[in-house]
């Protein structure tokens, strides 16, 4: 009784920006279904705003649902990660700083384990999963500099990575996923300030989850607003540099005496 007390007092702690009256800004790729919709929503109703960026906005009828509803924490934009020019025309028009930039958007690609696999198809799961998220953040770094947790998520996958005899199947995706969050670090490494975590999901029910998951999309989005509130409190040096397990993630309870940790949650 007395630990929990001692948790809930100190849990405070460790999130000053996010308690600070200061507004936070998101921006999501992705965010009309999935993993991307759950997460734009479990931010807003933390009252952080998003730029939500959807491929067919007037397809994007959840999406628009959240607007009527919050009109002031939510932003529609038009964007293929794909596109290029795309990417810098909306980098052109948003002038906020960007506290979060998460890279959500992805595709599974060909998922057999004997079928041929063409170029193209490489190159659309590549250009997608991988390149996407690294010229997003060159467009919007100046935007994710300016802003005060100045954080980029890249929403990635532990499923086959790492240790490639363990799956079949999911040659493109699991590649262009690895090599994502090797860009990722790269791109940690070489601002001292911007931080850039990569997350798993944990295995969710979407499209691209199937039915099975383990996880809706807003047990999924819960997790990963946990460890993002968590992160913001950390050094950057302190942070996890391999891929991040939302589901197994396990939150540092700090003590405000230095040196001293009460305990895990
Ligand atoms: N579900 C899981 O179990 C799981 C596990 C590990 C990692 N992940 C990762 O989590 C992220 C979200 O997955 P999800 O499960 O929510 O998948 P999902 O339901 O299939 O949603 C994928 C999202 O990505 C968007 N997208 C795809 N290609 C795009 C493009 N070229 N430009 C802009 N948007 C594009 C889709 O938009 P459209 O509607 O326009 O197609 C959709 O909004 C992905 O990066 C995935 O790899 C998922």
């Amino acid at each position: 009784m007395m630990y929990k007390s001692m948790l809930r007092l100190f849990s405070h702690v460790s999130s000053s920006a996010f308690s600070s009256n200061l507004p936070l800004h998101a921006f999501i790729t992705g965010a009309n279904r999935g993993i991307g919709l759950a997460l734009t929503e479990k931010l807003m109703s933390e009252g952080i705003r998003v730029s939500a960026a959807v491929r067919d906005p007037e397809h994007s009828g959840e999406l628009q649902d959240l607007r009527i509803k919050n009109a002031d924490l939510l932003c529609i934009h038009q964007l293929d990660v794909r596109n290029e020019a795309g990417i810098k025309n909306l980098s052109l028009e948003i002038t906020d700083p960007i506290d979060f930039l998460i890279h959500n958007a992805g595709i599974l690609g060909p998922i057999g384990k004997e079928e041929e696999i063409s170029l193209e198809s490489f190159e659309e799961v590549f250009r997608t999963n991988t390149f996407a998220p690294w010229i997003l953040s060159q467009h919007f770094l100046n935007h994710v500099r300016k802003s005060q947790l100045q954080t980029i998520v890249n929403i990635t996958t532990n499923f086959g990575v790492g240790k490639p005899e363990e799956v079949e199947g999911f040659i493109p995706y699991r590649a262009s996923k690895e090599n994502s969050a090797f860009l990722m670090r790269i791109l940690n490494s070489m601002d001292p300030h911007v931080r850039v975590i990569n997350l798993h999901p944990g295995w969710v029910r979407t499209n691209m989850g199937g039915p099975h998951g383990e996880l809706t999309p807003s047990e999924s989005a819960e997790k990963i607003y946990r460890v993002l509130k968590d992160t913001s409190s950390k050094p950057k040096d302190k942070l996890e540099k391999g891929i991040i397990d939302v589901t197994t993630y396990r939150e540092r309870v700090s003590s405000p005496l230095p040196g001293i940790t009460l305990g895990w949650i």
